[in-house]
């Protein structure tokens, strides 16, 4: 049996992977550190989000199974002492640590909470690790420690070319770290996590999805000023203030998982992977495959914007994290991907068809009550949006 001691179990990637690596191995023996909220504690989180994932993933009846090989210690990456974690009984004999836990948070920092969990949070692991005398690091990083590089991000030679953010640079801080630990480790980079390739779901909708869920909002209260029907198309006037971009790297859910998993199996060699596939869409397919959806005309995408009214001003406060990754031209190699795991892994890409199953899914998963995002989320495109405002 090898012991885990794992950090993110509740997240999006924690629990998809755990689910995962139980399903196909019985010799693993997950300890997580896990947080509870104000009404939970974190076994009952724990638990919920471990059923909740394998409901997800279709297979509800090895929920109790992969429970019983999941113990939980509560607490929180920033706080933990490891000299006294090292001593906690359920750790004796940890063979593996995979640390997967952090703020994914794009915004500012204000209080330095992002940089504590993802840089601190790491040097606890990595101290941790070496107190443990672990045999392997695991650590999913992000492919945007790349920041604002042009051009091709090499998996095996993170460079610091500036950030986006203080998030990419708290990671691409912890990877540097992981990767001066002296500890064999392995690092794997996800980019934008969406939907599943089969039908689009997604059990925790993060990043991305804030744009859906805003452009859906606008719209309905646009409409209601107006007296306007929100199934209509009306002419929404507004810009992202953003260069559009042909490398937008969205990856789906069910491609982080199996990459991941598989990759964890593999011999532990010091690599980094991407885990952002090799089929990047365009921020133009994204803008039409919304605005085709919601019927929304008027919608574009202009760094030149001339004095943003209070709707675009608004966008921009809402959604101005995530113009970098609409507007990226990053290309992600997948050259250590491949070698390890071959070229059929990356033999799949979302393209407007499955752009457009993600966005349905969103709508008709997270607004079941609002009747014409229902309707609308139902309902096949009819023509192109008209992006001239
Ligand atoms: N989602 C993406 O698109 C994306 C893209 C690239 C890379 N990644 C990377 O993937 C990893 C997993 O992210 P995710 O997508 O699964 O995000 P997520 O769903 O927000 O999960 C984050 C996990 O980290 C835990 N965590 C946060 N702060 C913690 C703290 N102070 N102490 C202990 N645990 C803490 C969270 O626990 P709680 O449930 O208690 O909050 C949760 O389990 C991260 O390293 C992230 O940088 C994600």
């Amino acid at each position: 049996m090898k012991k885990i001691f794992l950090t993110g179990i509740t997240g999006l990637v924690g629990s998809a992977f755990v689910v995962a690596l139980l399903r196909e191995r019985k010799d693993y023996e997950i300890i997580c550190l896990a947080r509870k909220s104000p009404v939970k504690s974190a076994e009952q989180r724990t638990e919920e989000i471990i059923r909740d994932e394998c409901a997800f993933d279709g297979c509800p009846e090895v929920a109790d199974e992969i429970l019983r090989s999941v113990k939980v210690i509560e607490g929180d990456v920033t706080t933990i002492v490891p000299e006294k974690l090292a001593e906690h009984p359920l750790l004796a004999g940890t063979d593996i640590i995979f640390h997967c836990a952090a703020d994914v948070n794009l915004g500012k920092d204000p209080t330095g909470k992002t940089y504590r969990i993802n840089f601190n949070g790491t040097e606890n692991m990595v101290k941790l690790a070496q107190l443990l005398k672990v045999k392997e690091f695991h650590y999913v990083g992000t492919a945007y420690i790349a920041g604002r590089l042009i051009g091709t991000a090499y998996e095996n030679k993170p460079v610091d070319n500036g950030f986006n953010n203080p998030y990419e640079e708290s990671k691409f801080k912890a990877e540097m770290l992981v990767r001066a630990s002296g500890i064999p480790f392995t690092v794997y980079r996800p980019a934008i996590i969406t939907g599943r390739r089969s039908d689009g779901r997604i059990r925790k909708p993060l990043a991305f999805y804030r744009v859906l869920e805003f452009l859906g909002k606008v719209k309905s209260h646009r409409c209601s000023k107006l007296g306007l029907n929100p199934t209509d198309w009306i002419n929404m006037h507004i810009n992202f203030a953003t260069v559009p971009s042909e490398h937008v790297y969205f990856v789906p859910i069910d491609y982080v998982q199996e990459a991941i998993t598989a990759l964890f199996q593999q011999p532990v060699s010091n690599q980094a992977y991407h885990v952002t596939g090799d089929s990047p869409i365009s921020t133009r397919e994204i803008e039409d495959t919304i605005c085709g959806i919601l019927r929304l005309d008027g919608v574009t995408v202009d760094p030149n914007e001339k004095a943003p009214d209070m709707d675009n001003k608004l966008m921009g406060r809402f959604l101005g994290d995530l113009y970098p990754y609409f507007s990226s031209d990053i290309i992600f190699d997948q050259s250590n991907v491949r070698k390890v795991l071959g070229d059929g892994i990356l033999d799949w890409e979302y393209g407007s068809k499955g752009l457009e199953i993600l966005i349905r899914s969103f709508y008709k998963d997270y607004f079941p009550n609002v009747e014409w995002l229902q309707t609308l989320a139902n309902t096949p495109i009819e023509r192109q949006p008209n992006r001239h405002p």
